[in-house]
């Protein structure tokens, strides 16, 4: 155990963990440190052959095992196989099913693995694509959480994210390491020191098994790195949540930058971290550039990727796929879908209402919404759908504490000043029943937020058939609301009057081109589905399994 760094061993580990860095940026340039990784390699290999060995017994033990304790309900159905079949054919360069066949280990890097939050659905999910795409495969996942055993933890993926999964293919390898990557470890110099601590942890990881494919679920990109540094034949991937530094973050030094560190960058102080980060950037993108396959979570997180790791990646010749990908997060589309009808006859239960879905927080911009929707009122609006029914503005939110208690009292005087009070409708703590009640009643959903940098509600709005007004920014204008076959799902909007517009529009539209927009809105949703990700998550590790197969061939000839 090493003690926690005091305030002088603080300068020595900065010291020493620049120091590294440098060293490392060095070892991918130089050949002879290329050697000498490859050698460390080599080494690690041999050294966990055993615990390879023994692991693949295991899994082939537990799989007989399960196949004569549960013949009937394997979560191999042959329905399962259809589906995933159906999603990739012609991907492969060997054609379908040959592949399945596949047998290496794929690593999952994700020390955090039994958390329970976003991050984690996502790689239980993709934990069990690969498994129903390769079923001879083995899943084996790098974790820090050593309180837990493999029963424990997959019985919580069962109970938080109703995911099955297949427990003789998914192996737990346990880190004894993981506090180097805390940010309470490195109280200075967060950002290297964590990145200097996934080396280590990394380390730790190939010390317990070398995989054949390396992936990391969690953003540390160092990681990746010295996978490929060590092991030059094992094709790496990466998922990125959200980029450790951003180009945001670079320019908000700037005067007049916005932010926490607005203004920072002056004086001599300023001038130090601007060094600091820049040279972080460029290891963190250096690092980026020699992972084989990555993904992003959303076009937010795509284009900051983009722009950080693309000029690096574009100079590296062993890349054979230089693009960066956008593979969506599952959102629980398919449960609105089978609960909101959207068809003619369920038109007719549908009235002018406008939807907003929304904690009652600032950033929502509820005011904006209520002076939008007094405009449009006060334009009195004919609606051919409708001409005895008057429009309706409802707000759904959670009230949590005083301060939400108080900003509902407030939109409700706005309401009244602004003479829509009749027509404006609050809800507050909803359950899930009655919230999707009004999804079916109402016609449009609207979204007050700027930048957002996804917004599951506006998905949620689509899956439910409603017609979207939002902020003509961040997620819902980039990632949610775009056009599905060349016509549009919802409108986009910059200010009041934008958003007026934009109801009337909605609520305006032909009663046939309504549906049609409708439906395009659900389709649009399509993307965000459990089945939307899991064909995407395939596709992209084909191209990691044809990479193992190729290198593994170069290798032995
Ligand atoms: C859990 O998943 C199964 C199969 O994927 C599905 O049939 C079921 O409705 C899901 N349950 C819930 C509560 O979402
Ligand atoms: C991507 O990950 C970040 C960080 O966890 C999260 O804030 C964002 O909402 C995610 N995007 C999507 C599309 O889920
Ligand atoms: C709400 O929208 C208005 C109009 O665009 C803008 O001026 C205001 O700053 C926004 N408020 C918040 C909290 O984002
Ligand atoms: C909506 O987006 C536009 C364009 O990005 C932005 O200028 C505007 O302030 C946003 N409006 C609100 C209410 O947030």
């Amino acid at each position: 155990m090493i003690p926690r760094p005091g305030a002088t061993m603080g300068a020595f580990f900065i010291f020493l963990s620049l120091l590294l860095a440098m060293a490392l940026s060095a070892f991918f340039v130089s050949p002879v440190l290329r050697f000498f990784g490859g050698t460390v390699g080599r080494y690690l290999r041999r050294s966990s052959q055993t615990r390879r060995a023994l692991l693949q017994s295991r899994a082939d033990k537990e799989r007989r095992q399960h196949e004569n304790e549960q013949p009937a309900q394997t979560t191999r159905s042959e329905d399962d196989w259809e589906e995933v079949e159906a999603a990739v054919v012609g991907s492969a360069v060997n054609g379908g099913r040959a592949d399945g066949d596949w047998s290496g280990i794929v690593g999952f890097f994700h020390p955090f693995c039994n958390a329970g939050g976003g991050g984690e659905r996502v790689l239980w999910e993709a934990i069990q694509a690969t498994q129903k795409r390769w079923p001879e495969a083995i899943c084996v996942v790098y974790t820090g959480d050593h309180d837990v055993d493999k029963a424990a933890i997959l019985k919580r993926v069962k109970d938080r994210f109703n995911i099955s999964l297949y427990s003789p293919t998914v192996h737990f390898l346990y880190l004894t390491t993981r506090r180097y990557v805390l940010s309470s470890t490195w109280p200075r110099f967060t950002l290297l020191g964590q990145s200097i601590g996934s080396l280590i942890l990394a380390y730790d990881a190939f010390t317990l098994l070398v995989p054949d494919i390396f992936i990391d679920t969690m953003g540390y990109a160092f990681a990746v790195a010295l996978a490929s540094l060590f092991f030059p034949d094992v094709p790496t991937g990466a998922y990125v949540h959200y980029p450790t530094i951003s180009t945001d973050m670079l320019s908000s030094l700037d005067v007049g930058g916005q932010g926490i560190n607005a203004g920072k960058g002056e004086g001599y102080r300023g001038w130090a971290k601007r060094q600091y980060w820049q040279l972080f950037a460029k290891l963190y993108s250096f690092m980026g550039s020699t992972i084989d396959i990555v993904m992003t979570n959303s076009t937010w997180t795509q284009s900051h990727i983009k722009s950080l790791w693309g000029p690096y990646r574009n100079r590296r010749d062993h890349l054979t796929h230089r693009d960066i990908g956008v593979v969506f997060p599952p959102v629980a589309v398919e449960e609105l879908e089978s609960e909101i009808e959207v068809s003619d006859t369920s038109e007719n239960k549908r009235g002018p209402y406008i939807l907003y879905i929304a904690q009652f927080r600032p950033e929502k911009n509820h005011t904006l919404i209520l002076e939008a929707f007094s405009q449009f009122m006060h334009d009195k609006p004919t609606l051919p759908s409708w001409p005895k029914e008057k429009p309706k503005l409802v707000l759904i939110g959670s009230v949590r504490d005083d301060d939400d208690k108080k900003r509902v009292y407030e939109y409700r005087l706005l309401a009244n000043e602004l003479g829509v009070k009749d027509h404006v409708e609050f809800v507050c703590d909803a359950k899930w029943p009655e919230m999707l009640g009004w999804m079916r009643r109402s016609s449009v959903g609207v979204n007050g937020m700027w930048n957002e940098h996804f917004g599951i509600g506006v998905v949620e709005y689509q899956a439910a058939g409603l017609i979207s007004v939002v902020n003509n920014s961040g997620g819902p204008k980039l990632d949610i609301v775009v056009d599905v076959d060349g016509q549009p799902t919802g409108f986009h909007a910059s200010t009041a009057d934008e958003y007026a517009k934009g109801f009337n529009k909605a609520l305006r539209l032909p009663t046939d081109e309504m549906l049609a927009m409708r439906k395009r809105a659900r389709k649009s949703a399509q993307r965000f589905t459990d089945r939307g990700f899991t064909e995407k998550w395939i596709q992209n590790m084909d191209k990691l399994v044809q990479l193992q197969i190729q290198r593994a061939k170069s290798r032995r000839s």
